[in-house]
């Protein structure tokens, strides 16, 4: 066996001759950022090897610099070990799956929007029993169902009592000297208290996404949100895409049941979190509604996406589904809860949309609306006279800060916000630190910066120093600088980075957003052509996803990523899927509303659309 040791955090673990930096890494329970799953693609997953150093395979030679190779930079994934080794984990390639989005939560607590009835099937009803005697000797069940038909319970006859609760009832009752509370739901007992806990009634709403998974407690008496809580998506570390997901699921040591069990265990950390948040208990959490993309959906179910990915592009299942918590290994809730499940609309148009598609309201509008959700994933919603269209687009993670040079997730030390004249270069980093690297936002940014100064052409191409606008300031010229794979512009210097190295944006980045925004604008450009309208007559644009609320609107438009349109007819709708997911909590009257969407929307296939492609090419020039 081999001794492998992790810096800084001094951990030691052994491993077989020939196991990768990537696998012993996961072994010791240190998480890396690896977006292509571990494939030799991305060149993200960077590790520092101090002794034991191989030597560098093709794919480290192709992905890494000479100089890196040199100080002994290699990739975890690709790095085998054949010597006791002492690995240096950079920063920067460290996933903290400890909420690392909680920011871009804050001042998003707030009262669900009243524009539905509050009509959830549960019951919680408070009962004074009276005590048994020789005069009285009805049985524990029995007095329990007459207090219950005292308080004017419907259906008291069908009512359904399971044995576990059975056998709580005739200690639980005394102790709490006849005083109870009772939880129906749906002609079943859920639960039995002691004392009178019937305005405790609460629920939480999952939005699981590839690579953030929020949760939300919500009190289902009132409504109202209690607490919510962000994670990243642990299945990361299997790539960061869901075909990455999917090809890990088919591994034959338990891939399936290592993703579901992942994805548990955060649903439990957030449960955990948002329970002390509200000082509640969670033994009152009756109903979860989890909404998510299809893959996200099946992974959460254990059941197998083999068949979303190629084409036909199937899904397991898209209906609706009401589970019990039961049903779930592992979730750590009463396991009498409901689960509701809310239908999917495709193998790539998930149930995320379609609650976003109900909590935006544009299922019931006259107006011409589009919702864009830039996820790792972009899905299109075109919504016009109350008819939905919807499609799916491979844009690629690059909104996400991955397959970026210096990309990362909207965490503390990216750069979220980039000005630059023709002097000064001024950016914005969350939570003010050293920084770490650039997301999305920052990234759009900064390419609609470069597009006004000229710095980058109409074909994504960063031209050269000496081609610039005459009227640029040598402090900016001076910052393009010819690279081995084509020119590069300096953001940051290295003093002002967390590892001292430069921020630059290469030429690969520009191509990767091209990618990404030529995807989605296509995608538009293609449901507008199923319903014969043109870009102008688009009265709203609806952004949802956390990203939507960082982007600005005006470099989204610059890079071309959405339709010219005024700025004010474009807006950021937040996390619309999680308040879809609170709304179905709530409301009973939801759920049917959104299963009756799901069969409503025409999805409409890409991959069989020739006239998309055209669209793509088109789309790709700034
Ligand atoms: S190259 Fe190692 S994770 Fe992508």
């Amino acid at each position: 066996m081999l001794k492998i040791t992790f810096l800084p955090d001094k951990k030691n673990i052994e491993v077989n001759q020939g196991t990768t930096a990537l696998e012993a890494l996961e072994r010791a329970g240190i998480n890396i950022d690896t977006p292509c799953g571990g494939k030799g693609i991305c060149g993200k997953c960077k590790i520092l090897i101090n002794t034991g150093i191989t030597t560098a395979t093709p794919i480290e030679e192709e992905l890494l610099s000479e100089e890196e190779i040199k100080k002994g930079f290699r990739l975890a994934c690709q790095a085998k070990l054949f010597k006791d080794t002492i690995i240096e984990v950079p920063s920067e390639i460290r996933l903290d799956f400890k909420g690392v989005f909680s920011s871009n939560l804050k001042g998003d607590i707030h009262r669900i929007k009243k524009n539905f009835a509050l009509d959830s099937n549960l019951k919680k009803v408070f009962l004074g029993l009276e005590k048994p005697s020789l005069d009285d000797q009805r049985s524990d069940w029995e007095r329990i169902k007459d207090g219950l038909s005292l308080k004017k319970i419907e259906n008291i006859s069908n009512l359904k009592i399971s044995l576990p609760i059975l056998k709580k009832i005739p200690l639980l009752i005394r102790k709490a000297d006849f005083r109870v509370t009772v939880t129906i739901c749906n002609d079943e007992i859920m639960d039995l208290e002691s004392d009178n806990t019937a305005k405790k009634s609460y629920g939480m709403a999952f939005d699981i996404g590839t690579t953030t998974v929020v949760g939300y407690l919500i009190d289902l008496g009132s409504g109202e949100e209690l607490s919510a809580v962000a994670k990243t998506n642990p299945q990361i570390i299997h790539g960061d895409d869901v075909i990455s997901r999917i090809g890990f699921a088919q591994q034959p040591k338990g891939g399936l049941e290592k993703l579901q069990k992942e994805i548990v265990i955060t649903l439990n950390e957030i449960i955990r979190e948002t329970t002390q948040k509200a000082e509640i208990d969670k033994s009152n959490i009756y109903e979860t509604v989890i909404v998510g993309n299809t893959c996200m959906h099946h992974l959460f179910l254990g059941l197998n996406p083999i068949h979303l990915a190629p084409s036909p592009y199937i899904p397991v299942i898209k209906e609706s589904l009401s589970l019990k918590v039961k049903d779930i290994p592992g979730l750590s809730l009463n396991p009498a809860a409901n689960i509701y499940m809310l239908p999917n609309i495709s193998a790539f148009v998930g149930a995320d949309i379609l609650a976003g598609i109900l909590s935006t309201s544009m299922w019931r509008e006259d107006k011409t609306i589009l919702l864009v959700d830039l996820g790792t994933n972009g899905e299109v919603v075109l919504g016009l006279k109350k008819k939905l269209w919807a499609c799916s687009v491979a844009a690629g993670p690059a909104f996400e800060g991955a397959r970026i040079s210096s990309g990362m997730r909207a965490a503390e030390g990216a750069i979220n916000k980039v000005k630059i004249d023709s002097k000064f270069i001024i950016y914005k980093v969350i939570e003010d630190g050293k920084v770490r690297g650039i997301c999305g936002s920052g990234l759009i940014d900064l390419i609609a910066e470069l597009l006004k100064l000229g710095l980058i052409n109409k074909s994504g191409k960063l031209i050269g120093r000496e081609e610039g606008n005459s009227e640029l300031s040598e402090e900016i010229r001076k910052r393009i600088i010819k690279g081995q794979k084509g020119n590069k512009f300096l953001l940051v210097k290295g003093k002002e980075t967390e590892n001292g190295k430069p921020l630059y944006l290469t030429q690969r980045d520009i191509r990767e957003v091209q990618l990404a925004k030529a995807a989605i604008f296509a995608g538009i450009k293609i449901l507008l052509k199923e319903v014969n309208i043109p870009l102008e007559d688009i009265q709203e644009i609806l952004l949802a996803g956390a990203f939507g609320n960082f982007i600005d609107k005006k470099s989204a438009v610059r890079i071309g990523l959405l339709p010219n349109l005024p700025l004010k007819k474009i807006e950021s709708v937040g996390n619309a899927a999680g308040r879809g997911a609170e709304i179905t909590l709530c409301s009973n009257k939801m759920r049917e509303v959104s299963e009756e969407i799901s069969k409503k929307v025409k999805y409409v296939e890409l991959s069989s659309r020739p006239d998309f492609q055209e669209e793509f090419i088109k789309a790709m020039i700034f």
